[in-house]
């Protein structure tokens, strides 16, 4: 509301410009809170409800037709697109035949599981938490932190709409973290992803409709991280280098679409839990907590003296980012470093562009938490600090309270002007 201080009773004769102003001065407040446009315009917003209202970011909503259908299980290759009809043609011969497709998307095995031999030949990490591949060629999954006491601290599903509270506690706290995106919530909310980049977070891979993969026909697998590669590309501007699947079901199949596209596949050790929470009768929010405090215990009593570990935690929704807030503080005690998991593999180039990097990890727990280089898509706002929104107003040229007192008659017609194209 910063315009209302241009009125004093004194002002009272000019009344009619004195309404009009003071209408333009709520227009303006408003519109300065509600900068769409840019990352550091998004990251400034504070109200949750405005955060979550949808907008358009021209570069992402006009090549929608480049990409799958949002949110539809499972993605499937987009008809002519020919770049990613010949990627898959390329690699297909590197990926199983003799593996089967398990279950249904939404992850029920009930008909498959009875006839799978307990041998697991699949290595699928959902019957058995298996994680050490058994066709030749595949690495393992990454589950855990080499270095001792070390937490590899990431979150799922994001970005969500509402994540600038825990993104701003993130920075508050110089912590950064991996962040596993759908890109169907990128298609969405681009500038939030953008935003991560921003921030220093590390960007990886999380499907484009979150669907069970081990259920997924390989050239939907392969549809699935493809077009999630390209949409981060497209609205942040790199491309990642990792994948964690969905509920951690992947089998030596999955993984050879992984591997073929460069993706490194991270699991987890552990499981908060967070999200199930609200769907799954039984687990609450005492659950949850439960979780988070037996990871501390086990790390005081010696569990990850020799290495560290990941628990699988999520950027879902407010409950979920609310856990992780609250548990940071013991979270930090209990543990000597809380790293971004590439930063915990010395992965300092994340991304196919080699000119952005991370951290290793001597340089993180030594103090050099940001990465270096900057990407195409966000450069132009990295800094996402808590003055963004009223940069952004100072960018779109709105006269400020230190322009002066006097606004004349003029440049109120002028601005009413510019009120007037914007609402048309
Ligand atoms: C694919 O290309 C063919 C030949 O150019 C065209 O006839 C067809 O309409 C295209 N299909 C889609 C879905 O764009
Ligand atoms: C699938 O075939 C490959 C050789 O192409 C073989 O090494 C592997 O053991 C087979 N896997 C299963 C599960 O039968
Ligand atoms: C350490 O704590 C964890 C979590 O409470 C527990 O599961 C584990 O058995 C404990 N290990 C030892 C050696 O006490
Ligand atoms: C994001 O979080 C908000 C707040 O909890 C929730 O209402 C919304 O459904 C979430 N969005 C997605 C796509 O998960
Ligand atoms: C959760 O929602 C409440 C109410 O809107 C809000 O005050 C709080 O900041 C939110 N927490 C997070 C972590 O987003
Ligand atoms: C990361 O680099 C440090 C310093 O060179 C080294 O001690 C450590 O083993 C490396 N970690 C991994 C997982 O390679
Ligand atoms: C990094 O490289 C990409 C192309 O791979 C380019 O678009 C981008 O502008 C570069 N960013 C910087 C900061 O040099």
């Amino acid at each position: 509301m910063r315009f209302s201080s241009l009125f004093t009773p004194s002002s009272s004769t000019h009344t009619g410009a004195a309404a009009i102003l003071l209408g333009f001065s709520l227009w303006a407040s408003s519109a300065r809170a509600q900068d769409r446009t840019t990352e550091a315009g998004e990251a400034a917003i504070t109200d949750p409800n405005q955060e979550c209202t949808p907008y358009t970011y021209t570069p992402v909503a006009s090549l929608a037709s480049s990409f799958p259908a949002n949110w539809v299980q499972p993605a499937v290759i987009v008809p002519n697109d020919t770049e990613a009809l010949n990627k898959w043609n390329s690699i297909k011969s590197s990926i199983p035949t003799n593996i089967s497709v398990k279950g249904t998307v939404k992850g029920d095995f009930s008909n498959f599981t009875p006839t799978y031999p307990t041998s697991d030949p699949d290595c699928w990490w959902t019957y058995d938490k298996c994680d050490t591949p058994k066709l030749a060629g595949l690495s393992p999954d990454v589950i855990n932190i080499p270095e001792p006491l070390s937490l590899g601290y990431g979150f799922d599903d994001g970005p969500n709409c509402s994540h600038n509270t825990f993104y701003d506690f993130l920075s508050t706290n110089k912590q950064k973290a991996t962040m596993y995106y759908i890109g169907s919530n990128i298609q969405n909310w681009p500038l939030e992803g953008q935003r991560a980049l921003a921030d220093g977070h590390e960007i990886c891979v999380h499907t484009w409709s979150h669907p069970y993969l081990t259920a997924v026909q390989s050239e939907s697998v392969f549809a699935e991280l493809w077009y999630t590669m390209k949409m981060i590309k497209l609205a942040i501007g790199v491309t990642p280098t990792c994948m964690r699947p969905p509920y951690g079901d992947i089998d030596d199949r999955v993984r050879a679409v992984a591997k073929a596209l460069g993706l490194r596949v991270i699991v987890w050790q552990s499981d908060s839990f967070d999200w199930e929470v609200g769907s799954t009768p039984g687990v609450t929010p005492a659950t949850v907590d439960a979780n988070y405090q037996s990871l501390i215990n086990a790390a005081k009593n010696g569990t990850y003296a020799t290495s560290g570990t990941i628990m699988l935690t999520h950027e879902l929704n407010n409950f979920t980012m609310s856990e992780a807030i609250k548990w940071y503080p013991a979270l930090k005690a209990a543990f000597t470093a809380i790293v971004p998991v590439g930063v915990g593999y010395n992965i300092t180039q994340p991304y196919l562009e080699t000119n952005y990097s991370l951290p290793s990890f001597s340089q993180y727990v030594g103090g050099q938490l940001t990465a270096t280089g900057s990407a195409s898509a966000s450069s132009a706002s990295v800094s996402s600090d808590a003055q963004g929104g009223s940069k952004a107003g100072a960018a779109m040229g709105m006269p400020t309270a230190s322009n002066g007192l006097i606004v004349s008659i003029v440049t109120v017609a002028a601005l009413l002007g510019g009120v007037a194209r914007v609402l048309a």
